[in-house]
């Protein structure tokens, strides 16, 4: 039997799209490889993760990225080896303590997402330094995930909720997910728009499983230290091409001063 055709208008697709994302997040990865090509120990893969770091913060505020999130160390990675993670604890403390006079320079706020109580304390206290001495920041943010899972942090959401509950401040029926988001370590971030892994893998790893619930996928097989400002500005403008439906259909999504008929 032929299959009816629908009489259906037929449109150029023009669908208006935040040309830039208010929020990026990052899953870097490709140290060790970048290194091991090299013929190099892993950590100097780490230590030029690190300038990337820091020229990928600037490069996502200078193309209008307003927050940028940055997957520095998974609860996971304790399960690396004990030399690995201890060079990785003292290059975060290097860069932070490093970092402190440019960030209040440049007037970037940072701060963490993740159980950061369990870190050393020598990165706790600078932690804690750089977050209170840019708090009062408010035009560009960077975020490092820091012993951070997505797991754990939904665990630690139910709990903290669950006291809330227990004690009174919370009512047991209001299950919303507005209500539920504000228990987790990112409760007053925008989701991220645009999540990019480095390296090639097309894996979450356990990152922002639930705010990336509408987020843009960007996989680059480029690894994480030779990733430049030309490959986010790249990064970016496929996300401007995306047509982001968060449910709807793409005819809903078309205003009508935009809707061309072909
Ligand atoms: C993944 O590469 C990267 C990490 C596990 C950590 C990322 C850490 C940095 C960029 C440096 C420290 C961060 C800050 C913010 C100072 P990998 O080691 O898994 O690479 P591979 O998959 O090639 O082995």
């Amino acid at each position: 039997m032929p299959v009816p055709r629908l009489n259906v208008p037929r449109f150029r697709m023009s669908v208006p799209v935040e040309p830039v994302p208010r929020h990026v997040a990052i899953i870097m990865d490709g140290n060790g490889r970048w290194a091991t090509n090299r013929r190099l120990p892993r950590i100097e893969g780490h230590r030029r993760g690190v300038e990337t770091v820091r020229t990928t913060t600037f490069a996502a505020r200078d193309l209008g990225v307003r927050m940028l999130t940055l997957y520095a160390f998974s609860i996971e990675n304790w399960r690396r080896p004990q030399d690995e993670v201890g060079a990785l604890m003292g290059l975060l403390e290097y860069y932070l303590k490093r970092e402190l006079e440019t960030f209040i320079r440049e007037r970037v706020r940072l701060r963490t997402i993740g159980r950061t109580d369990e870190l050393p304390a020598g990165v706790q206290e600078v932690l804690r330094s750089t977050v209170e001495a840019t708090r009062h920041f408010t035009d560009y943010t960077l975020v490092l995930a820091l012993n951070y899972g997505s797991r754990t942090e939904v665990v630690d959401a139910a709990r903290a909720n669950a006291a809330a509950v227990a004690s009174g401040r919370e009512k047991l029926n209001d299950g919303s997910w507005a209500t539920f988001n504000r228990y987790l370590y990112s409760a007053d971030m925008p989701d991220p728009d645009l999540v990019i892994r480095t390296s090639g893998e097309t894996r979450m790893s356990n990152f922002l499983l639930l705010q990336a619930a509408y987020a843009e996928f960007v996989f680059l097989p480029i690894l994480w230290p030779d990733f430049s400002k030309a490959d986010l500005a790249g990064a970016i403008a496929e996300y401007g091409h995306r047509e982001r439906r968060f449910g709807r259909t793409s005819a809903q999504l078309l205003a009508p001063a935009r809707v061309v008929a072909e």
